[in-house]
Parts: structure tokens; C-alpha cells; sequence
């Protein structure tokens, strides 16, 4: 098991949080980091489903397959399992409040708080949009995904 763990939560884990995962998975590989990476949603409407179709063509356009990627709701448990948790807006950082546990070990910090000039920014829902939002929520997750192993690298030297 790697000494870092990252859990990203959305709402549905089916548009944003997997493409933060595959985003994250991308920049450790390009680094040689050794990471175990994880999505979850705060909602249950898509447990085990597939990754939203527009989520799938973004990733595939940066060369990612994530359509194997499926659905699940986040819990208590996953404060203990995970180092970090990342919350995609301030909602769900809300109801992650809810959720963890009192002796929970899991950092859990808004997602856009890691890019410089972001703080305090949620990475908007593309559900309802078109698939210019998409392209702008890998934007977003990708300049997070660079500031995390910039910061897991600092730490490891
Ligand atoms: P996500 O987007 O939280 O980025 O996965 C959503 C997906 C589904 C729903 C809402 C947001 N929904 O209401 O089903």
C-alpha cells in the first residue's frame, strides 16, 4: 500500500471526481510517484455505474481510458482508508464535514485551494452543461492534480 492515498468527492462520481482521479493517476505516472488513487461520489444515484459519456471523451482526448472506472458512494470508513480527501466544491466539502468520523486520519481540504489564485473555488458541475464544461473540469482537476505532486514531491525531496 503506498504512504499516500488520495480520494477525490464529487457529487455523482460520475463527471468530475473521475476525471480528477485519471488527471492525478496521469501526473504521479509522468513523476514516478507511487500514489493510490480513488473517486467517490456524496450521492448514491450511480453506484457502479460507468463514468458519464462526456467524462469518457474527455479523458480518451488526453489519452486516458477511464469507461472501466465505476461508481461508488463515499463513507466514514474512507477517512481512515485515505491520507487525503478532496472535496470538488464547497457542497460536498459540507457534507464530507458530515460524514467523517471524529478520529478520522484523512486530511479534507477543497480541491482548488491547491492552485495558487483558486482558493476557495469549487470546479463547476458539467453535468447539466455541454461538453465545453467538461474540457473546462479537466482543466481544472489537471492544474489541482499538477499542484498536488508538486507538494507530494517537495515532501518526499
Ligand atoms: P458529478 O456530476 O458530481 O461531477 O459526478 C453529477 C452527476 C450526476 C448528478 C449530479 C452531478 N445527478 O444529479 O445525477
Amino acid at each position: 500500500m503506498p504512504a499516500i492515498s488520495v480520494l477525490f468527492v464529487c457529487l455523482g462520481n460520475i463527471c468530475r471526481s473521475p476525471l480528477a482521479e485519471a488527471a492525478l493517476r496521469a501526473e504521479a505516472e509522468r513523476v514516478g510517484l507511487d500514489i493510490l488513487v480513488d473517486s467517490a461520489g456524496t450521492g448514491d444515484w450511480h453506484v457502479d455505474c460507468p463514468p458519464d459519456p462526456r467524462a469518457v471523451r474527455q479523458a480518451l482526448r488526453h489519452g486516458i481510458d477511464i469507461s472501466g472506472y465505476r461508481g461508488r458512494q463515499v463513507s466514514a470508513p474512507d477517512f481512515h482508508r485515505f491520507t487525503h480527501v478532496f472535496a470538488l466544491d464547497g457542497e460536498n466539502l459540507k457534507n464530507l464535514r458530515r460524514i467523517r468520523p471524529s478520529d478520522g486520519t484523512a486530511t479534507l481540504a477543497l480541491l482548488m485551494d491547491k492552485v495558487p489564485g483558486r482558493e476557495g473555488n469549487g470546479v463547476t458541475d458539467p453535468y447539466y452543461g455541454d461538453e465545453a464544461g467538461f474540457a473546462q473540469t479537466w482543466d481544472d482537476v489537471t492544474s489541482a492534480a499538477r499542484a498536488i505532486i508538486a507538494e507530494l514531491s517537495s515532501i518526499r525531496g
